[in-house]
Formats: C-alpha cells, structure tokens, sequence
C-alpha cells in the first residue's frame, strides 16, 4: 500500500437505509439515540464518527479536524431505519421493553420510534434455544427464505427512497458450530440453501441476501456469519465490505486497553479471571451453554494475541484465562464485570489489579452500530470489498484473511483505523517518528 495514493470515494449523498436484522436492545439504544442526537435532545458520546478527530502532518501544524469533516460519511439526518425480528414489537415498544433508555426519554422521540416495525425474521430455534418467538417467515426452502430476505430489502429501499443500504447484526447470538462443507465454496452454500443444510445459520441467510445484493454486512454477535469461505467469495463478487465479530464493549474493551499496557512495561501476568452479571435478552440467551460457547472463544482469544506467550514465555507461557458470565435477571441491561489480574513484577515479585465495571451494555454497543453502519457505507463508496480490517477497533474478535493474526490492541487498531482514513485522502501516514522536529 503506496503512501500517497488516494481513493476515489462517491459521495454520500442522499438517504442511508440501516438495515438491522435484531431489533433488540442495541438496535432500539442505537436508533433512538441517533433520532435524540439529531433533534438536538442528546450527545453522541462514544461515537468517534461523531466525536473523533483526526490529525494530519506535523505536531506544529495545528490540523486537527473532526473526522466526519475530513471524511464523507452519511449524515444522522440522511438515515433510515428498518430490520427484522421474530418479536412483532415496533421499535419504541422494544425500546421500552429492553429498559435501557428513561422512559421520559423515549417519550420525546416515541412518534418517530412507533413508525419502524420489524420485518418478519427468519429464525431457527435450533441456532438461538431460549428465544420462542412468532413473528417469522415461512419458506420452502432456505433459498426461498434468502429470497424473501432480498425482497425485503429491495422493498424497503424502494418505499423509503434510499440511495444506499448498509446491515449491521444486531440479533441474538447463535449456538457455536464450526463451518462444514457445506460454507466452503459459495456454489455449496448456493446447494445448501436450495437444499435447506442443518448446518446453515439463519444469521448466515441474512448475511447471504445482503452480500448477493451488494449491501455492506457488519457482524456484531460472534456467530460466523460472514467468516465463512462461501460468503467472502461473494463478497469478491459483489464487491461487498464484510465485517466482523462481536463489538468490542464492557470487559473485553477494557482488557484490550490494560493488558496492552501491561505488556509495554514487560509486566507479567500469571492469571486473568474475568465475571459478568447480566440481567436482559442478551444475558438469558447466552445463559444457554451452546451460545455462550460462541460468546467465550470470541472472548478467550483477546490475550494470547495482544501478550503473544511465544515470544515473552518467561512472561506470559500458561497464564490462566477464564471468562464467565452469569445470567442475573435484575440488574437487566446494567451489566456488572468483575475482573482480577494477577500480574508478576521485577524478580517476579506479584500483585493484583482488580478491576469493577459497573457499564451499560447498549449504551456501549450503539455508538460502536452507528460508526460501523457510516464506516461500512464509506468502504463502499470508496470500493473496499471484503473484509474490512481496518475495522477491527470495534470488534472483540476481528476478522483477518487466513494465515494473518489479528490486531486486538486497542491503539493499534485506532492507529490503523485513522491510517486508513488519511490513506483514502492521500494524506501522510503518520508513523509517530517525530524526527523532523529535531532537523
Ligand atoms: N450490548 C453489548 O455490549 C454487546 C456486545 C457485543 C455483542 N453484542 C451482541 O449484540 C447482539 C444484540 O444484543 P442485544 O443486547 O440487543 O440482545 P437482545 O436480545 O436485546 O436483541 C437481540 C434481538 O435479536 C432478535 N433475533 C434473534 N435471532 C434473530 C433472527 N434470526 N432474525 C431476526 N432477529 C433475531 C431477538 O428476538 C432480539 O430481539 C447479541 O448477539 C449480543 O451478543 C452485544
């Protein structure tokens, strides 16, 4: 990648269709903060599309501009919002359910809420156990059911006047099953869903509609929806942006941000003992072993990438990692995560960091939906298909093509985000040398 090549990105003008297949606590958190924020009603906290800067050239040159004005991102005012769930509840009455935002809150922003209704899911009780919903479609086939999906798409593109879509997941998280045959190939996965394979997801038919239409798919649940062969050949196609997994949020945020700092100071580390309670949907599905299987090989991965055992053994060979989370219904969506850190110094003399996050689930996840929907919109205009690594800033478990580790610090995942960004422009990549200073 030359450091001085810039893309041609198409504007974004006219209206942006966010397409959300779950509408649950994080998608109703995002759309109604997003419908707060542009009345004026609230701040877009913990959005760097709306927040961020971004500086170019030198310290001494004083350039310093938002990012949303340096690049050409949708504007809040130019989104639409449509999904689908198997609960039939429109968007306020979902919002008031999940019980993230103040009731006094959503009654500002509740004609406007009411309007957005799910489209009908497509759903598999074998992918999510705890879930028993009605408000799903029937088909023939699983193709038949990947077509209802496009037809919905298209539908909604063409009743709401978009010029653009984009889907970011928002659903439930799946039971873990390792890809088989059948998603190696996409003409497979095409004979699959003709055929109805066990082994295809409902996540995936989503993930299959939207990338055979050309719509960017950023997965925010750790199912493999689009890290599977079959799709990424599509995507290739199609040149559609894919995205993935998880969004980085509550615990694994934070140990993104400590051990990255733990390791810089070649500290060791002997253990890492991570414990959540949490009370909403999200919490009650994972409280199903098969799907708090998907949710913990998203969350174990985080260390040995960031500390890298192989290469500081004396520091980091056989540390102890485990990850709980408890389903504790009244705490609902204020997540409480306990974290204690047994940490080795100088002669090996140890200690202890204990860490209490007392978060909010959806209020972290929403800014995280808002910039993936803008980013992934943005790589489309700008024609970078396929995975889209530079975005792995908002992801637990970042997708990579085969044979590449992924990044998981933090502030290299910022650095590379930002770095794309310049690199788009044609502007130089900063490399943080600083040695021009002392010419
Ligand atoms: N909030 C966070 O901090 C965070 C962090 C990382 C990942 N996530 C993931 O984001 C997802 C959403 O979280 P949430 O708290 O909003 O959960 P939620 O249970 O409130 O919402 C999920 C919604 O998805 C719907 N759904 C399930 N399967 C579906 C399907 N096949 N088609 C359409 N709808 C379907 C459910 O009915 C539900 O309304 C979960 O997978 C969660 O693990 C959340």
């Amino acid at each position: 990648m030359g450091l001085k090549k810039s893309v041609e990105v198409k504007p974004a003008s006219g209206k942006l269709g966010v397409l959300l297949p779950g509408m649950g606590a994080v998608a109703t958190t995002f759309i109604a903060g997003v419908l707060a924020v542009r009345r004026g009603l609230a701040q877009p906290i913990g959005s760097l599309t709306e927040m961020g800067t971004i500086r170019l050239g030198k310290r001494t040159e004083n350039r310093v501009p938002k990012i949303r004005d340096y690049v050409s991102l949708a504007e809040t005012s130019d989104m639409v919002f449509g999904g689908w769930d198997l609960f039939s509840e429109n968007a306020y009455e979902a919002a008031k359910r999940a019980g993230v935002l103040e009731n006094e809150q959503l009654a500002q922003i509740k004609d406007e809420l009411s309007q957005i209704a799910p489209m009908k899911a497509v759903f598999e009780q074998a992918w999510v156990k705890n879930l028993h919903g009605e408000h799903v479609k029937k088909g023939s086939s699983k193709m038949d059911l990947a077509e209802q999906l496009m037809e919905d798409i298209k539908r909604f593109k063409a009743d709401n006047g978009c010029d653009r879509l984009v889907a970011v997941w928002c659903g439930s998280t799946e039971v873990y099953r390792e890809p088989t045959e059948v998603h190696s190939t996409l003409a497979k996965f095409e004979d699959g869903l003709r055929n109805s394979n066990d082994d295809i997801a409902p996540s995936q038919i989503y993930a299959y509609a939207c990338a055979k239409l050309g719509v960017p798919y950023a997965n925010g649940a750790p199912n493999m929806s689009v890290d599977i062969p079959c799709i990424q050949e599509l995507a290739r196609e199609t040149r559609t942006p894919i995205a993935g997994k998880d969004y980085k949020t509550g615990q694994t945020l934070m140990k993104t941000i400590l051990a990255p700092g733990l390791k810089a100071r070649m500290l060791g580390l002997e253990g890492w003992y991570s414990t959540n309670i949490l009370g909403n949907r999200d919490g009650e599905v994972l409280d199903d072993p098969d799907s708090f299987k998907s949710k913990e090989i998203s969350k174990l991965g985080v260390l040995d990438h960031i500390l890298q055992p192989d290469k500081y053994p004396e520091l980091y060979e056989g540390f102890t990692h485990l990850v709980r989370i408890n389903y504790y219904p009244p705490r609902g969506d204020n997540k409480e995560g306990w974290d204690n850190i047994d940490i080795k110094g100088w002669l090996g003399y140890p200690m202890q960091i204990k860490v209490n996050f007392l978060c909010r689930d959806s209020i972290l996840a929403a800014p995280i939906v808002l910039d993936l929907a803008r980013f992934m919109d943005f790589a489309q205009r700008a024609d970078m298909h396929g995975i889209q690594e530079w975005l792995s800033f908002y992801f637990k478990s970042p997708m990579t093509p085969p044979g590449l580790y992924p990044e998981h610090d933090l502030f290299i995942q910022l650095m590379k985000l930002k770095n794309t960004l310049r690199y788009t422009k044609g502007d130089e990549l900063i490399t943080h040398l600083g040695a021009e200073y002392y010419d």
